[in-house]
């Protein structure tokens, strides 16, 4: 106990109803929730989990099973309890949880009414619910023994051991529709497909052959690995290790479009949320995936990065400094470690960019025409030297032309053209080389793009056979710095 100068004490224990919902505001989504309920199966060592849920409207209900060492009576009630473990208390190296809230956090987050059935080894089945309402009622935090699990209680019979939990009156969900409304139908099953395809992404180290098997309504759910890591075409980046070897970062290429076997292969690979948004670290903890794809504010997604994607290993002791919270589904980089991070991703993302570009390059190789028009040229006038734009350069002459007025171009041109700063360029490059950016850096590309499918089309028009079109704007600056336009 500490010390302080006490003259009085006065209980002032939170007010049910109101902790009710704080609990219920936590923000989980329904695919996080039931993650969460699946951690708890996965720590207590099972090796067969199944979901299962029944459309009926609003008496919809949804259970998750597993064959894990379960809980005798009084661990069940001690799971029940908001709050039951203290989180700055070490776990088990292999633990998933975090707070010793997920179980009523994320089932609260969801549904009304949260019946929890164990046994162990060595114990019958028991089994208690918090009933939300009957807690806002009563006032008070107690649990309830209702009559009606006698499916789940026979299921847990021919069990050595397990847990079951359910979640009946999903109000989220389903408050108020009944079985008939086929809107409130194709929601909640769009709901459960999310929550499926996010099983198969945060828990892909579990799912396998000698690993846990985890049934979605009796099928069993396949294992989405971000990083193709069989596949001979992904490119593997040096391991580093920081924290004392804690953390084990890994950063991967994945192949190219053109070198999987199908269209529909690629698309499987991307993620349910697209390439794009699929680029990015992936945050793993104790295995169990965290963050899917982020760059944590250091760059922005792009489409030419989007085949970089980097695997960081946490243990579970390190949850404070990458401010895990409480829905497990937030993670974020140290500070101390943020440089470190950054630069090695930029060498996973240059390599990554060049992986993308690939094809456009061979085109641009390919069918490079005799000349390279750059936009700038070095000349020499009474033996110094001058920058000048390119006349000759077909976009410049096309610019010139549709402005129609080459005189006030020309002389336009001329004022740029007298007055580039090369000193001050030359000084800043020799101090920081490094903050020079290339062409176009940062910047919306998107109008580049339609600029150069603008050029492909009237050279096409014109007769010029595709591939040799994109050859010859690929050999004219700025564009030669995009062949990957022309991947699509
Ligand atoms: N499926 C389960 N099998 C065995 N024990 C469980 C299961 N679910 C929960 N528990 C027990 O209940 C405790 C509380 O779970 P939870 O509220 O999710 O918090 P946390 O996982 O952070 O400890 C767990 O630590 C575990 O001891
Ligand atoms: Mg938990």
């Amino acid at each position: 106990m500490t010390k302080l100068p006490i003259c009085a004490v006065q209980k002032a224990e939170p007010e049910p109803s109101s902790m009710i919902e704080t609990f219920r505001a936590i923000g989980y989504s329904m695919e996080a929730a039931v993650a969460d309920i699946l951690d708890n199966s996965i720590s207590a060592g099972a090796k067969n989990i199944w979901v299962d849920f029944d459309w009926k409207g609003s008496e919809t209900w949804l259970s998750i099973r597993d064959d894990g060492s379960g809980m005798n009576s009084e661990q069940l009630i001690q799971a029940m309890r908001p709050g039951s473990k203290n989180p700055t208390e070490s776990r088990d190296a292999k633990d998933l949880g975090r707070f010793g809230l997920g179980l009523k956090t994320a089932s609260f987050s969801q549904c009304r009414r949260l019946t929890v059935l164990s046994k162990t080894k060595e114990t019958q089945p028991d089994y208690w619910t918090w009933d939300l309402d009957y807690v806002r009622e009563s006032g008070e935090w107690n649990l309830i023994k209702m009559q009606q699990n006698q499916p789940q209680l026979d299921w847990l019979a021919t069990q050595i051991s397990g847990t079951v939990v359910v979640w009946n009156e999903l109000d989220r969900l389903v408050k108020n529709v009944t079985e008939d409304d086929e809107v409130a139908r194709s929601k909640f099953l769009a709901e459960l497909k999310k929550v499926k395809s996010h099983l198969e992404i945060v828990f892909h180290r579990f799912i396998g052959p000698g690993k846990i098997r985890i049934y979605f309504q009796e099928r069993p759910l396949e294992a989405w690995d971000p990083f193709l890591e069989s596949h001979p075409a992904t490119q593997k980046m040096p391991v580093d290790k920081y924290h004392n070897g804690k953390i084990l970062v890994k950063g991967f290429i994945l192949p190219h479009k053109s070198k999987f076997e199908s269209e529909r292969a690629f698309n499987a690979a991307s993620g349910p949320y697209g390439w794009n948004a699929h680029q990015g670290f992936y945050i793993y903890r104790n295995e169990r995936l965290l963050v899917v794809g982020d760059w944590f504010r250091m760059f922005k997604k792009e489409e030419h990065y989007k085949l970089a994607r980097i695997q960081i290993d946490l243990p579970n002791d390190l949850d404070e400094d990458w401010q895990i919270d409480i829905k497990k589904s937030i993670a974020r980089p140290p500070l101390k470690l943020q440089d470190k991070l950054k630069a090695y991703a930029s060498n996973v993302r240059a390599k990554a960019v060049e992986v993308y570009r690939h094809k456009g390059k061979v085109i641009q190789q390919k069918f490079r025409s005799e000349k390279f028009h750059p936009i700038w040229q070095e000349k020499v006038r009474r033996g110094k030297r001058f920058y000048e734009i390119n006349r000759d350069h077909p976009f410049v002459i096309e610019m010139i032309g549709q402005m129609g007025h080459p005189k006030q171009a020309e002389q336009l041109f001329r004022f740029i053209e007298e007055t580039v700063p090369v000193p001050l360029i030359s000084i800043k490059e020799s101090e920081e080389p490094e903050k020079h950016g290339v062409a176009f850096e940062g910047a919306d590309t998107a109008p580049i793009k339609t600029l150069m499918l603008q050029m492909l089309e009237s050279l096409i028009s014109k007769g010029v056979p595709s591939d040799e079109a994109k050859g010859q704007i690929l050999s004219m600056e700025p564009f030669n710095q995009f062949p990957h336009f022309f991947n699509q």
